[in-house]
């Protein structure tokens, strides 16, 4: 048997041409270009093109895209139906999970296993992910859904979906690299989930669906959210010591800190830092950039550990008044262009993904009938 690693880390369990990324170096690269290469230059859409492409559009196959996309956005009827019925107090992510899965119910291409009508599907999810997050969000604030504009693209659409006004240039660019700076990161959990699920040969939905699942866990995609319930619960920069120091001591883990792969920390962070900054700034709230500041400081200082993409992206995203719990959803949505990459490249050469276990469990029992045990 080969060598056992728990939780299989540093294990190389399968080649991609679609993410690469160096933990020491700090480097995020999707497909040849650094992140520093598309942040503030490409859109989002150009990104996700780019992921199942392998290469950035030219304007016309832009345009052509965003048209598919745009035509895309409407959800089912039942769906929204489903969206109202839904408990208000029930986690959006659970939400997103079970609307991910029912939207299969609807598409005529959901058993239609060619490359063509998985694409078909992946523009699909796109589209609808975010119409589903934002109407969720709406809901569960007793108010009406708002139908998307798709035609102001998918950041600045989401916005105007969940806040009912179109967002200002700078929110909606903000957004718009957040979203780029989730949209793939190599071989994580829920990535990892949605090449499992695919290489059994299921379908693209079952695969997302059960991404979505994995993405939920405070570990993973979870965290954000955390983030800014820690940031709310210390609540002024001056109690930030004192709460990190009994939080230590109960030996609990810092939500937004620590990676398994970059143990340098990690490039997403510096973006998404600035970006808390910058939306601090305008908005007249610094407390939650200065609280995560020296959060930070402290964490490298007394553990080594840096922030990941969720710490700053927390406070980031609170500043562009977005609920806590749609957070996690946000990473989905943007996500879901990274796991539809690799759901394609997935298929392009399949083999089952079937790992093995180490039995360390007892051997050579005897059975014993119900009545003697
Ligand atoms: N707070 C306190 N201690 C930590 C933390 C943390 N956030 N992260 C790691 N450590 C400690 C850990 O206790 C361990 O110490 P020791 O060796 O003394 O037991 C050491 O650092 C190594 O930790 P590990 O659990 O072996 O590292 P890992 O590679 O398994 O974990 C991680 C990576 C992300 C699960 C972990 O750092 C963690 O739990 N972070 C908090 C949750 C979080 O922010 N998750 C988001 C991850 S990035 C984006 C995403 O995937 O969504």
């Amino acid at each position: 048997m080969s060598t056992f690693k728990a939780g299989l880390e540093d294990i190389v369990a399968l080649r991609s041409e679609i993410c690469f990324i160096d933990g020491q170096k700090r480097q995020l690269v999707y497909r040849g270009y650094d992140i520093s290469e598309l942040v503030g230059k490409a859109t989002f859409e150009e990104v996700v093109y780019l992921l199942w492409n392998g290469q950035l559009p030219a304007a016309a196959e832009l345009e052509r895209f965003k048209e598919q996309l745009a035509a895309e956005a409407a959800l089912p009827e039942q769906l929204v139906d489903f969206l109202k019925a839904s408990p208000k107090d029930a986690e959006p992510m659970a939400v997103l999970r079970t609307a991910v899965s029912a939207l299969g119910l609807f598409d005529p291409d959901t058993s239609v296993q060619d490359r063509e009508a998985n694409r078909r599907k992946a523009a699909r999810l796109l589209a609808k992910v975010p119409v589903i997050v934002a109407y969720n969000g709406r809901l569960r604030e007793g108010k009406d859904p708002v139908p998307p504009k798709p035609e102001l693209g998918l950041a600045a659409n989401f916005l105007y979906m969940l806040h009912g006004r179109e967002p200002d240039r700078m929110d909606a660019e903000i957004f718009d690299a957040a979203l780029i700076l989730h949209a793939d990161h190599e071989l994580n959990a829920s990535t990892f989930t949605a090449r499992v699920v695919t290489s059994t040969l299921s379908d693209v939905y079952s695969a997302v669906t059960a991404a979505i699942g994995a993405l939920k866990g405070p570990l993973h995609g979870g965290a954000n959210e955390q983030v800014m319930r820690t940031l709310l619960a210390i609540g002024e920069a001056d109690r930030v010591d004192e709460w990190l120091e009994a939080a230590l001591a109960r030996k609990e883990r810092i939500m937004g800190f620590g990676h398994r792969v970059y143990k340098t920390g990690d490039p997403r962070a510096d973006y998404l830092r600035r970006f808390s900054q910058q939306l601090g700034e305008k908005r007249g709230e610094t407390k939650w950039y200065e609280m995560s500041r020296r959060l930070e400081q402290l964490m490298y200082e007394k553990k080594g550990l840096y922030p990941n993409v969720d710490f700053y992206s927390a406070s980031t995203y609170y500043m562009l008044g977005i609920p806590m719990e749609l957070f996690t959803p946000i990473f989905a949505f943007s996500r879901v262009s990274g796991w539809t990459a690799h759901i394609l490249e997935q298929l392009d050469d399949n083999r089952l993904i079937r790992p093995r276990a180490e039995y360390v469990g007892p051997r050579d029992q005897t059975f014993v009938p119900v009545d003697q045990r």
